[in-house]
């Protein structure tokens, strides 16, 4: 058994975090959680988005499997994923957007895995009021954060049976910092015969992917266009409710949905679990249980073909409705 640490999040978070644990309780997953809640709620309940006791069972675990927390636009709190990221140095951002052949959609044939730079960019938060009517932000690249993500990149490529890394930058613009990020790239890809590399700038990405996705296999990128590339590629494959992510730092790993805390429809208890429990899928395997991701997997796979959805994919079911599809399935 592996102790794991849970935290539960606000809007939806509860939600879909109730259903994922009920369906890797239901698969077997050998694992105990330490649960905590965590967010906007936390924060108005007792003062603090996080709790002491949940950062220090995430230091002592290793890791976490966290629901989506409510950033306030414009002011307030520093996202709390972002520090999360930071403190813990979780540095590789990494999302897989698979078509699946039950959900419709004009692009059956996506298959892409996004490795996004987690630490810095313009999410070092560093912005300064120069005067009234003008901000400045800064964007931050350096040798040693790019060099591992890219290096990650090619490693999982290598080690997944993919056949290419694609650069995604604005190198003709930024031509220091996007600059500095693909000539790391370039250096690297000589280290990596067998995968093929490539480079492509962001918007140019944008409409490749979405007239030619088959073009792409892993993308490698620095932090904003990650965040935003990333979301494109959800929407290729069925929408935010279906794409999972990884943080991975060198010995702790946060797992979670792309997807925010979905405040358009917290507490109607409609939302979509897939992207956490995929999520769950990708700690289990983190953890060398594959076999019990797998199972769970599989059972994804039969109840979006079969089952009554939730309502982002065209069905009517309740969130603990379609948890049990599931686990009738497993
Ligand atoms: P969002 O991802 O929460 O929602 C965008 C749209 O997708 C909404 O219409 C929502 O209903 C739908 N959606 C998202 N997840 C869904 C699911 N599992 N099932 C069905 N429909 C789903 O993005 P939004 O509204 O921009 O952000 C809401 C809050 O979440 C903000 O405070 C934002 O800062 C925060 N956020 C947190 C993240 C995290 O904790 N990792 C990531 C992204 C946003």
């Amino acid at each position: 058994m592996k102790t794991i640490t849970v935290f539960k999040g606000d809007g939806i978070g509860p939600e879909i975090t109730d259903a994922t644990l009920s369906i890797l309780r239901a698969a077997g997953a050998p694992l105990e959680y330490e649960c905590f809640d965590v967010g906007e709620a936390e924060y108005e309940r007792h003062g603090a988005l996080i709790p002491e006791a949940a950062f220090a069972s995430f230091e002592k675990t290793k890791v976490l499997l966290k629901s989506p927390i409510t950033t306030p636009i414009g002011k307030g709190f520093r996202s709390l994923n972002v520090q999360l990221r930071t403190k813990y140095d979780l540095y590789a951002n990494i999302r897989p957007a698979k078509a699946n052949a039950a959900v419709k959609t004009p692009f059956p044939q996506v298959d892409v895995v996004t490795f996004r730079e987690n630490t810095e960019d313009l999410y070092v938060g560093v912005e300064e009021q120069i005067d009234e009517d003008t901000v400045h932000a800064t964007k931050i690249i350096t040798r040693g954060a790019s060099e591992r993500i890219i290096e990650d990149a090619f490693r999982y490529a290598e080690t997944h049976g993919r056949k290419k890394v694609t650069c995604v930058h604005k190198a003709n613009i930024l031509k220091l910092s996007d600059g500095l990020f693909l000539s790391i790239f370039r250096e690297i890809a000589k280290k990596h015969p067998t995968i093929e590399a490539a480079d492509r700038i962001v918007d140019a990405t944008c409409m490749e992917l979405v007239m030619y996705p088959e073009r792409f296999d892993v993308m490698v990128m620095p932090n904003l266009y990650g965040d935003i590339v990333s979301d494109l590629t959800s929407g290729l494959i069925g929408g935010l409710g279906l794409l999972p992510s990884a943080n991975i730092g060198k010995d702790m790993a946060m797992f979670e949905a792309v997807h925010g805390s979905a405040p358009d429809i917290a507490g109607r208890h409609i939302a979509n679990p897939t992207a956490l429990l995929w999520s769950a899928c990708m700690l289990l395997e983190h953890l060398g249980e594959h076999g019990v991701a797998g199972r769970i997997r599989a059972a994804v796979d039969r109840a979006l073909a079969e089952a009554n959805l939730t309502p982002d994919l065209g069905g009517t079911a309740h969130t603990k409705e379609y948890a049990e599809a599931i686990i009738d399935r497993l």
